[in-house]
C-alpha cells in the first residue's frame, strides 16, 4: 500500500494547489490512498461541508484536521455525516466528531487516527493513552494504521513517534506548516516525520499573509490573519510505503513549489 499524505491545506491557494498538483503527483507516485490535513481547508480556519466535498471530488480519499476543526460553526451539521474525516480523537467526548475511522483499500483495511499533541496547545485529554485505546482497538480489526499527531513542539511528535513504533504503521506531524527533512523508519517499522509542512501560499508565513505577522512581532499589538488568494503556491507531504504486515518500508518527503519544481 503506498500513502500520499498532504499537510495542512490553507485556504483557497491551498485548495488551488490540490487541483494544480494533485493529479500530477498521483500519475507519478500512484498511490494507493491520499490523505490530506483539512483543518485550515476554509478561510486558514476548518472545513466547510463545500469543500470537504470539494476536496474529495479533487481524488483526496480522507481527511485529518486539528486544533482548527471547529473554526467554521457549519462543522457542527455536518462532522456526523463525514465518514472520510476524523478530527483529533483526544477531544473531550463531548466534542462532535470521531478520531479514528477505517477505510477499506483493496482488500485492507486501513485505520486512520488523528491525535492532538498539548505542549503550548488547547489542554485537551491525553493524546498517548488515548493512542494506546485507540491501537487496540484497531488491533483487532487491521495491522495497517496510519496516524496524524497534529502537534507544535518537535519533542511531542518525536515522543510520540517513539511511543507508537512498531504499534503503527506510520505516524506523520502536522501543525507546525514547516517540513521537517527528519523522515525516518524508526527500529520497530513505524514510518515517522515530525512535519509534513503545508499545502498553500508560498511566499506568507505557515501560509499567512506576512506584513501583520510581521507587524505583530514589532509591535505585540495583535492583528488580523489575512489568507491570501492569490500568489505562489506550495504543496507538502509525503509517501508511505508499507508492506504486508502494514510496516513501513519507505518514505519520502513531497515538496512542490517554485524551488522544488514538480518533475
Ligand atoms: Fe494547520
Ligand atoms: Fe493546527
Amino acid at each position: 500500500m503506498r500513502i500520499l499524505f498532504i499537510g495542512d491545506i490553507v485556504g483557497k491557494l491551498g485548495r488551488e494547489a490540490i487541483s494544480t498538483y494533485l493529479q500530477k503527483l498521483k500519475n507519478k507516485y500512484k498511490p494507493t490512498v491520499t490523505i490530506v490535513n483539512a483543518e485550515n481547508a476554509a478561510h486558514g480556519k476548518g472545513l466547510t461541508e463545500k469543500i470537504y466535498k470539494q476536496l474529495l471530488r479533487e481524488g483526496v480519499d480522507f481527511m485529518t484536521m486539528g486544533n482548527h476543526t471547529y473554526g467554521q460553526r457549519q462543522i457542527y451539521e455536518f462532522i456526523d455525516d463525514a465518514k472520510r474525516m476524523v478530527r483529533p480523537a483526544n477531544f473531550p467526548e463531548e466534542a462532535p466528531g470521531v478520531g479514528m475511522r477505517y477505510i477499506q483499500i483493496n482488500d485492507i483495511k486501513l485505520a486512520i487516527i488523528n491525535l492532538q499533541g498539548r505542549s503550548f496547545m488547547q489542554d485537551i485529554d491525553d493524546p498517548f493513552k488515548k493512542a494506546n485505546a485507540l491501537i487496540e482497538e484497531a488491533k483487532q480489526v487491521t495491522d495497517y494504521i496510519f496516524v496524524d499527531f497534529h502537534a507544535e513542539t518537535t519533542s511531542e511528535k518525536n515522543a510520540m513517534g517513539w511511543f507508537l513504533d512498531g504499534r503503527v504503521s506510520a505516524m506523520v506531524g502536522t501543525h507546525t506548516h514547516i517540513q521537517t527533512a527528519d523522515e525516518r523508519i524508526l527500529p520497530q517499522g513505524t514510518g515517522y516525520i515530525t512535519d509534513v509542512g503545508m499545502t498553500g501560499y508560498y511566499d506568507g508565513i505557515l501560509g499567512i499573509n506576512r506584513d501583520e505577522i510581521i507587524e505583530r512581532f514589532i509591535t505585540s499589538l495583535p492583528q488580523r490573519h489575512v489568507v491570501p488568494d492569490e500568489g505562489r503556491m506550495v504543496l507538502s507531504g509525503c509517501i508511505i510505503d508499507l508492506d504486508k504486515e502494514g510496516r513501513t518500508k519507505r518514505i519520502e518527503r513531497v515538496l512542490v513549489n517554485d524551488d522544488h519544481p514538480l518533475e
